[in-house]
């Protein structure tokens, strides 16, 4: 991969990269005159490559992760009134997909180290009117599906797994897609398998499936991933491993050096989880004062765009939401914590050779 341009850092790394085999995919879909279509063999064939990833799962494609979040709660039976558990820190159009039904998001607190929720606190978040619960991975933090599965299966509650930002990651050698009830990908423009925009419901459950053809069915298949789309996912499926393979050794590497930075924590991967990197996610270290960490990591987030390093906030998570718009089931402290010190690491350069993280490592090093 060309990562060093003459005018940039080497850290500096366009995205999507130029693969050749792009190109030859999007010339094929155009010869074969299918391209204007949504449903074609190109379709086709990246619902086949999805399903063999993903435990031979039934594969519903559409227009984005955000629309497939959404699909796979109607998909599971949510409607209108019914409750659906999140993390207070998560993709906030993950909210919205709950809002859109008419459905009401119950936020639970993360854990300190990660962005994810543990099963005790779902425990104590589900009520009789929950229906399912939205689980993401994130930032390079696998999280702990299984048992969270095995807490909401316990109640009755149905899982939603958010993969968007995880393609390709695994646990204990399991695909991660393939622990909920229905799970979801993203296909937009700056993720690790990118066709411009696009998503991905997945699920062994006929009725789910059934559901969510039913309510993306509008006299035409109106959310539909196009042809156009689906032809240039293939190509970057076939790489994704070796990718991320690539990813989590720089990714480790970069932590490596700079563990002893004070001002930084990274979070603890479980031994048996091989992550993907949409975003390397780390924090800026406690302090007592909330909104000392706004400034102090927007103060650092200036230093970063001044050497062009591509690092950003975290999501801004729900605790601030009206409790009219949700329901909380603690104080959401960890999350609060999180909206105000999690720092993201953009993917393309995870792609680059070590030498190229060393000279990262030095630039970020410079900003402390
Ligand atoms: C965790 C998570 N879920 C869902 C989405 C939505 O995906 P899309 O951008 O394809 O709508 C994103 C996008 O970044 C995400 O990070």
């Amino acid at each position: 991969m060309a990562c060093v341009n003459s005018q940039q850092p080497s850290y500096v790394v366009d995205w999507p990269r130029p693969l050749p085999e792009v190109q030859a995919a999007l010339q094929r879909a155009f010869a074969s005159g299918d391209w204007g279509r949504y449903a074609g063999q190109e379709c086709e064939q990246l619902a086949t490559l999805l399903a063999n990833m993903h435990g031979n799962q039934d594969v519903h494609l559409c227009s984005s992760g955000t629309l497939a979040v959404e699909l796979a709660l109607r998909g599971l039976g949510v409607n209108a009134g019914d409750e659906v558990v999140l993390a207070a820190y998560d993709f906030p159009g993950n909210f919205r997909a709950i809002e859109a039904i008419g459905a009401l998001p119950v936020l639970v607190d993360i854990q300190p180290d990660g962005w994810s929720y543990a099963p005790e606190q779902l425990e104590r978040a589900i009520s009789p009117q929950t229906v399912a619960i939205i689980v993401s991975h994130l930032h390079g933090n696998v999280a702990p599906i299984a048992e969270l599965c095995a807490t909401a299966h316990r109640a009755g509650v149905r899982v939603v797994e958010d993969a968007c930002q995880m393609p390709g990651g695994s646990i204990g050698g399991r695909a991660l897609g393939t622990f909920g009830d229905a799970s979801v990908l993203s296909f937009g423009g700056s993720k690790l398998l990118t066709a411009g925009r696009g998503g991905a419901v997945l699920s062994h459950d006929p009725l789910v499936m059934q559901r969510i053809r039913v309510f993306a069915e509008r006299g035409n298949d109106a959310f539909a991933l196009s042809e156009l789309q689906a032809a240039v996912l293939p190509c970057q499926l076939e790489r994704l491993a070796l990718d991320n393979q690539i990813r989590h050794a720089r990714a480790n590497y970069l932590r490596s050096l700079l563990i002893d930075v004070a001002a930084i924590r990274f979070s603890s991967l479980p031994d048996n989880s091989l992550p993907s990197y949409y975003k390397f996610g780390f924090r800026l270290n406690a302090d007592p004062q909330q909104s000392e960490m706004t400034t102090a990591r927007q103060q650092l987030l200036n230093r970063f765009d001044e050497r062009k390093i591509p690092i950003g906030a975290g999501f801004r998570g729900f605790v601030q939401r009206s409790r009219r718009r949700c329901r909380a089931v603690s104080d959401l402290i960890e999350a609060r914590r999180a909206a105000s010190d999690t720092l993201l690491l953009h993917h393309p350069v995870l792609l680059c050779p070590a030498n190229v993280i060393e000279e990262l490592a030095m630039a970020i090093r410079a900003c402390f």
